[in-house]
């Protein structure tokens, strides 16, 4: 199973190449999340969708908090807000996997953990970072 790969559905596609790019990579490791759960023969490995998840919080944020600076976004303390608050939650969500001992505690956080990146998607991407990308899309500048 290894190597699977569902493309991200048109509804999170922003129509900004760079920012598409980067929210492929998290629907990328949704995918790898789903399909560790599903595949019983493929080793559970959570550690590495939260290794993933946390560089990916880092740069992907810096990167869009960049653009919205750079480019004078006035709705940018609301978006702040919640980029803060979805790496809060990875944060927290990656601590309970640490203390986490037997294999269905795991396997609620794996759960857990994809409601989570599902509620991302649905949410941030398909409506807080389209409004950035609305407001980036009518400066020919920021489309890079
Ligand atoms: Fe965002």
């Amino acid at each position: 199973m290894i190597g699977q790969f569902i493309a991200m559905p048109d509804q999170f596609r922003l129509d900004h190449p760079a920012i598409d790019m980067q929210h492929e990579v998290l629907f990328a490791l949704y995918n790898e999340l789903k399909i560790s759960q599903e595949d019983h023969e493929m080793a559970f490995d959570l550690g590495d969708i939260f290794l993933g998840l946390n560089g990916y919080v880092a740069t992907h944020f810096l990167f869009e908090e960049e653009l919205m600076a750079a480019f004078h976004y006035t709705d940018t303390a609301m978006h702040h807000e919640e980029h803060r608050r979805l790496s809060e939650n990875v944060a927290l969500l990656h601590n309970r996997f640490k203390q986490a001992k037997t294999l269905p505690e795991q396997q609620q956080i794996a759960n857990d953990v994809a409601q989570f990146l599902l509620n991302w998607l649905a949410h941030h991407i398909a409506e807080v970072d389209r409004k950035l990308v609305r407001h980036l899309n009518t400066l020919p500048a920021a489309l890079s």
